[in-house]
């Protein structure tokens, strides 16, 4: 089955044609960040209109990657949420528009779960999706440990963030450092030659055992820098490194706290802050430590695209689910 996906929840309009749930044979991303990179961070009304700008351009490019005509789409998934009201609404339209037009099956899917799929993507090795595994979620928006039953769910949310996302702490800090937006892949590459031990930022909230909080870490950065001034070369790298050192702190314990609690053997981790490579490496000594088995997507189906969705949506599909052509955007939908 070949599917069509759409995603315009946020500031990437995508596209991508998916065949059956794992080929992924055309993938088109029009990225909106120098749009919105002299605000230092997304600014809704523009994100939607980019994307009434590019979305058709974008499937036709997805389409044309795949050398295939809507004659060849048997499906449409689309994201219906969470995510901004007036971006998602770009996309629902067209996606309602063509399957009328087309007289195609229609489905809507959480972008959240378009993440957790992600891992199904041209992997050769995937998670069994037959038996659960642990999620690690970590975006721009959500961080969330996840046990999901099966591909489509259903999903049992373990611990999410009380304040800030991961990727937004990443953000925010980029932004109070003048790193630009999105801030995670620099401060990724600058702490990459610094010291992780040169400033001791607050570490894991040991209270709540399994969700995050961020926003303490955010605070004590920017104490530090209002004392000590806005660093550069290698003291820079020094405080990205300590910064993140004290941001991965905190998702490895928690993942661990799960792993423990649900005694679960395999270990997914999706989201724009999967493609972090001190992310990855620590979960990776983790997990061979414990006899855990890691999969993470490459970091192309890590940040937001269309190929997961269509992936998400053809296991939806699979089972029968069909949307109507009433199908309409949910600001907060939870997974
Ligand atoms: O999943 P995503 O593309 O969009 C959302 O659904 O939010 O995630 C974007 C987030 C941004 O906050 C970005 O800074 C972060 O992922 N990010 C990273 C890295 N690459 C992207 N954070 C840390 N390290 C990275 N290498
Ligand atoms: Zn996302």
């Amino acid at each position: 089955m070949k599917v069509l996906g759409i995603e315009s929840s946020c500031d990437e309009t995508a596209a991508a044609l998916v065949e059956d749930a794992r080929h992924v044979r055309g993938d088109a991303v029009w990225s909106q960040i120098a749009l919105h990179a002299e605000y230092g961070g997304v600014v809704p009304e523009l994100a939607s209109r980019a994307h009434i700008v590019h979305l058709v351009p974008v499937i036709e490019r997805a389409l044309a990657q795949a050398g295939a005509t809507l004659d060849d789409v048997d499906a449409i998934a689309v994201t219906r949420g969470p995510g901004l009201v007036g971006a998602l609404l770009v996309g629902l339209q067209a996606a309602k528009a063509l399957a009328f037009a087309r007289g195609l099956p229609l489905v809507g899917v959480n972008h959240l779960e378009g993440h957790l799929a992600a891992i199904y993507l041209e992997n050769d090795a995937p998670p069994d999706p037959d038996r659960p595994h642990l999620a690690l979620l970590v975006s721009g928006g959500h961080s969330e440990l996840v046990v999901v039953e099966r591909p489509g769910g259903p999903y049992r949310v373990l611990g999410a963030t009380r304040d800030d996302a991961a990727g937004e702490a990443f953000d925010k800090v980029g932004k109070m450092l003048g790193l630009g937006y999105p801030a995670g892949p620099v401060i990724d590459r600058l702490a990459a030659t610094g010291d992780p031990r040169a400033i001791a930022f607050p570490r894991a909230m040991r209270r709540h055992k399994l969700d995050f909080s961020f926003s303490g870490m955010k605070t004590a950065v920017a104490q530090h820098l209002a004392a000590a001034g806005i660093p550069t070369g290698p003291a820079l790298a020094d405080l990205c490194a300590s910064f993140q050192a004290a941001v991965l702190d905190q998702l490895v314990t928690k993942t661990e706290a799960a792993l423990d609690e649900t005694g679960l053997d395999t270990l997914i981790v999706a989201g724009g802050v999967a493609s972090n490579r001190g992310l990855r490496e620590a979960l990776a000594a983790v997990c061979a430590r414990r006899r855990v088995r890691l999969c993470i997507p490459p970091p192309r189906f890590c940040t937001d695209n269309a190929a997961m969705i269509a992936c998400a949506g053809t296991f939806h599909l699979r089972r029968g689910e069909r949307a109507d052509l009433t199908l309409n955007a949910i600001a907060s939908l939870p997974l």
